[in-house]
């Protein structure tokens, strides 16, 4: 039987290029999306992957969810916690609105995606998770000290789970993108962009397939043994 896979925010971005991976490599797939019905439809019709809408941020509106996704496809095998926003300003500007919406939804969302499948996991020996943190959240960056806490915070997430898992054959990694062509960052004025550009080595912006690429790669089977670790996509731009 198929195994099952989450994708939170999987209806766009990165994660609809996730979504579309895992399913190629022969998952059953449920994509999440906070509220954009239009694009959710859409990529429901293109790719026949179901979507569901919940807030990662709302713990009861998470466990509900991830119930409804188990009873339509069965036990979840593999989480991908990708859903996550941006909410930047310099720090003496930034409110406190603006921190709380970051932390609920990149960080928080994170425990309340993660939580609910634990147990099901630990019973049935079995489990992937898969946390995208980011290049920001290694290196901090100006005007997103909300955003490098919670991509910082990831990764101190998966180190503990990695740990508490081992022994009931579930690992926990994250990825680190650098900048991807998503809509999030196609949406920066195109001289931002460029100056951005021009501090990646390889000379141009990751796109989405090549952070699914590594998804696909942390959520097989024969990779138990990779556990607590971080993968670097970023065009060289930046080393830990
Ligand atoms: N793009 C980059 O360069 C880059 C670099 C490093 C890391 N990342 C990380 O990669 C992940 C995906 O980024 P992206 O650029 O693909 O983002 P995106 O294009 O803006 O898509 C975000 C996805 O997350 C969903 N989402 C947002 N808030 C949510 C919430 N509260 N509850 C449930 N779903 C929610 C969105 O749903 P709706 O469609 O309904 O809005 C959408 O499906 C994020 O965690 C981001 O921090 C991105």
């Amino acid at each position: 039987m198929a195994r099952v896979a989450l994708v939170t925010g999987g209806s766009r971005g990165i994660g609809a290029a996730i979504s579309k991976a895992l399913k190629e490599a022969g998952y059953d797939v449920a994509a999440t999306y906070a509220g954009n019905d239009e694009k959710a439809a859409a990529f429901t019709a293109e790719t026949g992957i179901k979507t569901y809408k919940w807030n990662v941020g709302d713990y009861d509106q998470s466990k509900a969810g991830i119930a409804q996704v188990e009873a339509d496809l069965g036990p979840i095998d593999v989480v991908v916690a990708n859903a996550g926003i941006t909410r930047d300003a310099p720090f003496h500007k930034m409110t406190p609105e603006q921190w709380q919406e970051v932390i609920d939804t990149n960080l928080t969302g994170v425990f309340n995606t993660v939580h609910p499948v634990w147990p099901g996991m630990r019973e049935r020996g079995f489990g992937r998770i898969i946390v995208i943190s980011s290049i920001n959240g290694q290196k901090g960056q100006f005007g997103q000290v909300n955003y490098a806490a919670t991509k910082a915070g990831d990764l101190g997430i998966v180190k503990s789970l990695a740990q508490e898992g081992a022994k009931k054959g579930i690992t926990a990694n994250a990825i680190c993108p650098g900048y991807i062509a998503t809509e999030m960052v196609m949406a920066v004025p195109e001289k931002v962009r460029e100056s951005i550009v021009a501090q990646i080595p390889t000379g141009r912006l990751g796109e989405p397939e090549e952070i699914a690429r590594c998804v696909v790669f942390l959520a097989a089977d024969d990779a138990a043994f990779i556990n607590g670790s971080t993968i670097s996509a970023n065009g060289a731009q930046f080393f830990v």
